[in-house]
Parts: structure tokens; sequence; C-alpha cells
């Protein structure tokens, strides 16, 4: 019995032994093998190989040009963040710690001026401003940088769960003046459930998992010659900090607190200060995430 298992094995190994392309080969040859070994190691039973063929068939189904279910899969498996750990290991500078860039991030977030708001459209919630200085891993400010930043509402909302595709609100691209420093406003995000109408959120229920992210506020950051970073910032005191349905939260050095901060700019706001740090190399270095309106669902 097992020599055939092994034999069958063999036999896919081999027959994808011959794809040209080493890097596409290394990678399925792997996946095969795993797979493989995963499924003698549960003695998957034909129900339940269907009952997986079924769930990645809803997984597939639920995606559309604003809802993307294998980017939250593959969050919840912990896979986008493993995948996030291992790129940044591949960098020789010490940057600042990168997190999941999610599946609400838009390409289309319009350009603001220092000190504007990404509210524009949502109102309540406790006003905050962030700032601080974007450098290299030296501390050299990069003048011109480019922020962007992408939040909830005060309601745990992002503007794609509440509008359609052309509204777009809590978010925004900020330049860097020529000292390094940003300034936004904003108001503070909130924890949030997963999407509760699909076969990811069936999964975090079978599994007794309470699919909430903590509170947080992403950022994209890039600047010429230097690595794009994606990285999120964490509210202190979340009650989801530590069990993070998406395993987020990956250092302590990306927990921030609004504080009254009299060398900040706006006077009467709370302010989280946060200094980013960029490390050397091609912009285009990769990252974990697109913005999912441009994945091709051909
Ligand atoms: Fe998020």
């Amino acid at each position: 019995m097992n020599a055939n298992i092994d034999a069958l094995t063999r036999s896919v190994l081999e027959q994808m032994g011959r794809t040209p392309a080493p890097r596409l080969r290394q990678i399925m040859q792997s996946a095969v093998r795993h797979l493989h070994a995963f499924a003698e190691e549960v003695e998957l039973t034909p129900e339940e190989w269907l009952a997986g063929i079924a769930f990645f068939t809803a997984t597939g189904q639920m995606c559309s040009a604003d809802r993307q279910e294998f980017i939250l899969l593959s969050d919840t498996l912990g896979l986008s963040s493993l995948v996030n750990l291992l790129h940044d290991c591949g960098g020789l500078e010490q940057a600042t710690e990168s997190s999941v860039l999610g599946p609400f991030y838009r390409e289309t977030a319009p350009r603001l001026a220092a000190g504007d708001s990404i509210a524009r459209i949502a109102q309540g919630g406790t006003a905050v401003q962030y700032y601080g200085r974007v450098t290299d891993v030296q501390g050299r400010p990069l003048p011109g940088a480019q922020v962007q930043i992408w939040q909830t509402d005060a309601d745990g909302w992002y503007d794609i769960q509440l509008h359609d595709q052309e509204l777009v609100d809590m978010r925004g691209n900020f330049t860097c003046d020529e000292n390094g420093w940003y300034l936004a406003r904003s108001v503070l995000p909130k924890s949030y459930p997963l999407p509760a109408d699909g076969p990811v959120r069936r999964m975090l229920d079978a599994q007794e998992r309470h699919g909430y992210r903590p509170a947080h506020i992403h950022f994209l950051i890039s600047a010429e010659g230097h690595k794009e970073l994606v990285t999120a910032l964490y509210l202190e005191g979340d009650p989801y900090l530590e069990s993070d349905t998406v395993f987020g939260v990956t250092s302590a050095e990306l927990v921030v607190a609004p504080k009254q901060d009299e060398a900040a700019p706006i006077r009467e706001l709370p302010a989280i200060r946060y200094d980013f740090r960029l490390a050397r190399g091609s912009a285009e270095s990769g990252r974990v995430g697109a913005d999912v309106s441009k994945i091709n669902l051909g």
C-alpha cells in the first residue's frame, strides 16, 4: 500500500520534473510533496476531499472586484504574515517591521496635503493626528517619501464595505517634506470582524475563533532607491491585540497609543508619532497583496 503511495508521489514529481522554469519546478514539486504528505498524514477520505473542493470553490465564487476571499483565507491561515516575515528576513538592513496589507488596500487613495484629514466623509470618532519621519536605516530623512494611509472609520468599517468603488474615504496619500516629515489627521480606527458572509468566516466559526482584527492603521511607504514598506500600527489596549485573526501583530514595535504631545504639529489633537525606517533596495521588491480590484478575475 505504502509502496504504491510512494510510487504515485514519485511519478507526479517526475512528470513535473520536466518543467523548464526552475523556480516553477521547485515550487510545484515542493507543493506536491507536502500536499501528498498532508493527505497521507490525516488519511484524507473521499468525502473530506470533496468538502475541501467545495470549500475552495466557494472561496473562488466569493471573489469579486471588491472582495478577495482567497487573501482572507491566506491571512487567516497565517500564510500572508509568514510570507511577509520571510520577505523581511531577506533584507540586510533593519527597516521598520512589516505587517499584512490586507484586502482593503486601494490604489485610488486621494492625494492630500500635509495636515489634511483622511476622514472626509465619515462622521464621529476620536480625532487624532499621525506624524513622524520617514528615514533610511541610519536615520537620514527621505524627503519626498510617499506615505499612503488607510484604515476603518470609528465604527470599524472600510469605505468599500459601505460605499461603491467610486466613493473613497478614510485613505490618503501624503508626501514627506524636505526633512522627511509627514502629517495626517484622522479619527481612531476600531477593531472589526472579518466579513461574516463567506466560507472563510464559516471556517473561523467551525474553529471557534472570534474573527476580529485589533484596531489598526495601515501604512504603505515608498521612497526612491528604497524597499517599499507595508506595515500597520496597532492601538495599545485593544482586546484583540494578542489574538489577531490574521496574525498581523508580528512585533511589539508596531503597537502605539495616542497621547498629548507638546512637540506635535497640531496642538489641540492627541498624537500618534511614528518614525518609519526604510531599507535600501529597489522599490519593486514585492509585497504580499495587491489592490484586489486589480486582480484579474478573468
Ligand atoms: Fe485592515
